[in-house]
């Protein structure tokens, strides 16, 4: 784009656009979403009709390689991902170098990092087949990495995968295993397991996938980028939400409580986590599937919730009350996450692990469209300066 300048000086036409509210940074043919309808497709496929009948390798493979495989597609590709679950031997003794206490995140963040040192060939972008074997390693090897982190976090014994087992049931059993023989999971919390990662697979370009964007723009190895992409989830207004919204429900501690903290939220004092989103003005799709599935897990899990009380009532009134409406504040994905997790015995810290391993998948998948994009450009925006000009440096002696 030509820059409009009226003389020397002057920097020229430029967009102020914080948080990136009106900018397109790319163009995406991997998921289309309308805000407004509360439309959510991945490929043009409704999320509704892949949460009920697709399974979250399958959703990968869609998001990577642009259509539904068929079964000798998908038999090879389940069974790619399956073989590449285990990490190297140091990579389990770099995460046992952390704290007891360490967030599980932070573990994460670090360790997906550090893959990066031990695939040195993946830094071969341009490399269709380099490509592919590092997105199958990232999703195959992100649930062992969140395993060891939580737990490390739990004080136990690394658990290391079990490749007869699914996807979603090797994780449980990484992370539940207590004893020999083999772990079995239970049947319910596995399938809402994969659902639950299913409907974190993508969201174009949020603020991790659009992290993994920035920092993949300068072609640095795919691991390195979706670090960046782990680091832009970890925050509370990001996949920290999940973490925000059970601490704010015990926080809260009872139904009677609701109408003073929701006094609170209109006086500014705190948000309603869980509540509200960038892109979706409605409710969002992915938490009306996740709400569907809260009973089932209880039900498996054979547990009562407190929070779950406290969640029904506090939606209600939200959605009744016209300080949450006329600003279009629905309920997100993460409103309701953290009861499922709960229910399944995940420590809150270690939930917004749970969204990096379902969103993997996706920050591949737009890392992947970026590598084979012809208008690729590095990542540099520009800046309205406001500081001072010209100043003079000043020797130590004349400060004040
Ligand atoms: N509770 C109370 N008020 C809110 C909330 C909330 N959760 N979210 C937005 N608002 C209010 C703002 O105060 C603002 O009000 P005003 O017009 O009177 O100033 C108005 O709604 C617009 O809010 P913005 O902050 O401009 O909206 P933005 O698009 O920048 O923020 C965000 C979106 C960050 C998700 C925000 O809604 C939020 O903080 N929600 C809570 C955290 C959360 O649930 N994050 C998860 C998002 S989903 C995901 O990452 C998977």
């Amino acid at each position: 784009l030509r820059q409009i300048k009226v003389d020397d000086d002057d920097f020229g036409l430029m967009t102020y656009d914080p948080g990136f509210s009106n900018t397109a940074s790319c163009r995406s043919a991997i998921t289309y979403i309308d805000g407004e309808k509360g439309i959510l497709e991945h490929r043009g496929i409704p999320i509704e009709q892949l949460a009920e009948s697709s399974s979250f390798l399958e959703v990968s493979y869609l998001l990577l390689y642009g259509h539904l495989p068929n079964q000798q597609q998908l038999d090879e590709w389940v069974h790619e991902i399956t073989h590449h679950t285990y990490v190297h031997e140091n990579i389990k003794r770099f995460m046992e170098g952390f704290r007891h206490d360490a967030n599980p995140m932070g573990m994460l963040l670090a360790s997906v990092g550090a893959l990066s040192t031990f695939y040195p060939e993946a830094v071969d972008i341009r490399d269709e087949e380099q490509r592919h074997i590092s997105a199958v390693r990232m999703i195959a090897k992100m649930p062992t990495l969140a395993a060891f982190a939580y737990r490390n976090a739990m004080g136990l014994p690394y658990v290391y995968p079990d490749n007869d087992l699914s996807y979603t049931g090797n994780f449980l059993s990484m992370l539940f295993k207590m004893a020999e023989p083999r772990y079995v999971p239970d049947p319910r919390i596995e399938k809402a397991l994969d659902v639950l990662f299913i409907l974190h697979a993508d969201h174009e370009q949020n603020c991790s996938a659009a992290a993994v964007r920035v920092a993949g723009s300068s072609l640095p190895d795919p691991f390195s980028a979706i670090a960046a992409g782990v680091a832009g989830l970890y925050g509370p207004l990001h996949g920290g939400a999940n973490v925000a919204v059970l601490k704010m429900l015990q926080r809260i501690g009872s139904v009677d409580n609701i109408p003073g903290f929701l006094q609170g939220v209109k006086d500014g004092n705190e948000r309603l986590m869980g509540f509200g989103h960038r892109v979706y003005k409605n409710y969002d799709p992915r938490a009306r599937i996740i709400r569907s599935h809260v009973d089932e897990v209880l039900e498996a899990t054979n547990k009562q919730s407190v929070l779950l009380d406290i969640a029904i009532e506090l939606e209600k009134r939200a959605l009744d009350d016209e300080y949450f409406t006329s600003r279009k504040l629905y309920p997100n994905v993460d409103y309701w996450s953290g009861i499922i997790y709960e229910a399944m015995n995940i420590p809150t810290d270690a939930f917004t692990v749970m969204f990096a391993i379902g969103r993997t998948p996706g920050w591949m998948a737009q890392w992947m469209e970026m590598m084979d994009d012809p208008e690729l450009k590095i990542a540099r925006p520009r800046q309205i300066y406001t500081g001072a000009r010209e100043a003079d440096y000043v020797p130590m002696n004349q400060r004040n």
